[in-house]
This record gives structure tokens, sequence and C-alpha cells, in this order.
């Protein structure tokens, strides 16, 4: 299959020059975005993960035309963010770190106000917001301003508005940071619905990694500016997570000298324990470097005298592969 890109990116290059006046170093380079070349998809949801600093919201800005890269170039949409900006945000929605609003103005009002400044036909207005007001479930303090709105009700707002003009490409820049875990959860299911389910193309800035492998079909980790790492979760998983890791859940009766059993075994690693709250079992994880050696392991446990009552292999989660990536 043919693959259409949505952004290209070649030796992406952006630096600022800090100006220190009056110490040794009157002025000193930082390379937020160092050589980035990469290919987004049409139809992807692409997370882009990193350390505070890793240059996250600096790469949105120059997709978006914002700020100009220093070196190398960028295709967005076909178009050219350094000299097309206008006409590219028009085509894109953009969710920032810390979205303003109009304290003043309601949730419908501000939805009317973006309606009109990002040409949407005046007759389709009425219908998109209140289309969005529902789905975003704002509809009862739609006319209230949004000065008394909670961080939760700020972000659904701030997704509904870089919606309104219906973008093919949407750049999320941590959607969901300072937000409880349920209102958190209410956001990715509108991504789901409203971004993947219309086969938008979202590049979606996160440090949560959780909210990546739910959300991504691939992703890329940047390091200082740099991409270290870039494919589907699974795939990150399998090249930089060679381990596997192991639950066993156990009768406390039996304990140490399962834990002992284990321990003697030479490949198992990081051999740890957390009870299970009153049922008389212990739950011992582990690292293993790879599955062949389980069922030696669950025999030497039994004739040990363990009694197993289960037994899991986790598969690595992206977690595992980020911190994996950042001890190498
Ligand atoms: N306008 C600016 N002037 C000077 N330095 C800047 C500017 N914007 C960003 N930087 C620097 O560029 C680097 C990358 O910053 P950026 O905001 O892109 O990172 P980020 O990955 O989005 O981080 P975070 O997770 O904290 O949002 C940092 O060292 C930052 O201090
Ligand atoms: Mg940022």
């Amino acid at each position: 299959m043919l693959l259409d890109s949505v952004i290209t990116t070649c030796a992406l290059t952006r630096q600022f020059v800090a100006h220190h006046p009056g110490r040794g170093h009157p002025t000193d380079v930082v390379t937020a975005v160092d050589a980035l070349t990469l290919e987004i998809y049409r139809g992807e949801v692409f997370g882009f993960l990193g350390h505070n600093g890793a240059g996250k919201t600096t790469t949105v800005r120059v997709l978006n035309g914002v700020l100009a890269p220093t070196e190398g170039s960028a295709r967005v949409l076909n178009l050219d963010p350094s000299s097309e900006g206008p006409a590219l945000r028009r085509r894109t929605g953009v969710l920032t770190e810390t979205p303003a609003l109009g304290e003043k103005l309601t949730a419908r009002e501000q939805l009317a106000l973006y309606a009109t400044l990002y040409d949407v036909p005046a007759r389709a207005i009425p219908n998109r917001i209140t289309t969005l007001l529902r789905d975003f479930e704002l509809v009862e303090r739609a006319d209230e301003p949004v000065g008394g709105y909670s961080k939760g009700m700020r972000q659904r707002l701030a997704l509904a508005r870089a919606l309104i003009h219906e973008p093919e490409l949407i750049f999320l820049d941590e959607p969901t940071s300072g937000l409880d875990p349920v209102a958190a959860r209410y956001v990715h299911r509108l991504i789901q619905q409203w971004c993947r389910a219309d086969g938008r193309t979202v590049f979606l800035c996160t440090h949560n990694l959780n909210e990546a492998q739910q959300l991504c079909d691939r992703v890329a980790i940047m390091e200082q500016g740099k991409l270290v790492a870039i494919g589907t979760p699974q795939e990150l998983a399998q090249n930089l997570w060679k381990g596997t890791r192991l639950e066993i859940e156990v009768a406390e009766a039996g304990l140490a000298v399962v834990l002992a059993t284990l321990r003697a075994f030479a490949d198992v690693r990081d051999v740890a324990l957390s009870d299970t709250l009153g049922k008389g079992t212990s739950v011992i994880s582990a690292s293993l470097p790879d599955r062949e050696s389980v069922p030696e392991l669950l025999a030497a446990i039994v004739q040990a005298g363990g009694r197993v009552y289960r037994l899991t292999l986790q598969e690595p989660t992206l977690e595992d592969v980020y911190f994996a990536l950042h001890q190498a």
C-alpha cells in the first residue's frame, strides 16, 4: 500500500540564542530540534515523546509555521510551513500546551469566534457548535463565561475549538497534562472519536507513556532535540526491550523457599515482592531474558514446595522501552 505523507521533514533544525548579558558567555545556542528527519502518514495517530525540553513543542511550532527552521526543511500537507503558514494553519488544528481562552467569553462565543476566524461557512456554524458542545459535554455551561470553568472543561473547550474548522491534521501538545484520570480518559475518548474515527492525522506530544501506548499507531522518542527511536509501540518494545517480565502468585507459606529458588537461577533479575492484601498469597515479579527458561523455573518452584496460583508473562510496555532507552 502506498502511504500518503502528511508531514515530511528533512534534517529539520531549530536553534535559539539565549542572551546572558554580563555573564562569561554572553550568548548560548540551544539546539531545540536537531536534524530531525521523519515522515507522518495520513490517518495515523503519531506520538511524539520525550523528557521536558526534548524539543516537542518547538517541533510543533516549526511544523505550523509559527517558528522558522534554522536549517533543514519541512513539508506539511504539501505546503512549506515557513512561507505558507497562514494557508497551512487553515487546514491544521492546534491544541497548544497552555491554551489561552477568552475568560469573559462563553464557550459558545469562543467557538463562534474561532469558526468565523477560520472561515467556516456561516450556515454551517450553528450546527457545528451544537454538535461540539454536545459531544464535549459543555452544553449545560455553554453560556457561562469561561473564567469559571474547571481545568477539564477548559481543556475540552480548547480541543473543541481546535476542531471547529474540521482540520485534516491536528497537533495536540500534552492534551491531558494536569487532568485527573477521569478527565484524561474522557479526552482520550474524544481524541478517538473526533480524530481517529474521522480519519484525521494526529500529532500528539505527550510525556504520558500509557497515553501513547493506548492512542498511537507509531511513536517517536526525542532526546535533546534528536530522534532516538521511531516505530510502532510493539516494534520499539521488540527492538529495545529484550527481557520478559514475569509475575508469580504463590502461597505465603512457602514464600522464602520460592524466593531463594528464583534467585538461584542465573538469568533471573529484579526479583521483587508485592503482597495481595490479606489473601494469604504474595505476588513476585521478576525479569528474564526470554521465555525459554519459564518451564524449568516453574518446575523448580513446585519441586521446592512452592504453591503457585498464577504465573503470567507480560509484554513489555512503552514505559519499559522508554526507561531502557534512557538508561542505555
Ligand atoms: N523561545 C525560546 N527561546 C529560547 N529557548 C527556547 C525557546 N523555546 C524553547 N526553547 C528551548 O528549546 C528546548 C526545547 O524546548 P521545547 O519547549 O520544545 O521542549 P518540550 O519537549 O516541548 O518540553 P516540555 O515537555 O517541557 O513541554 C529547551 O531547552 C527550551 O528551553
Ligand atoms: Mg512542550
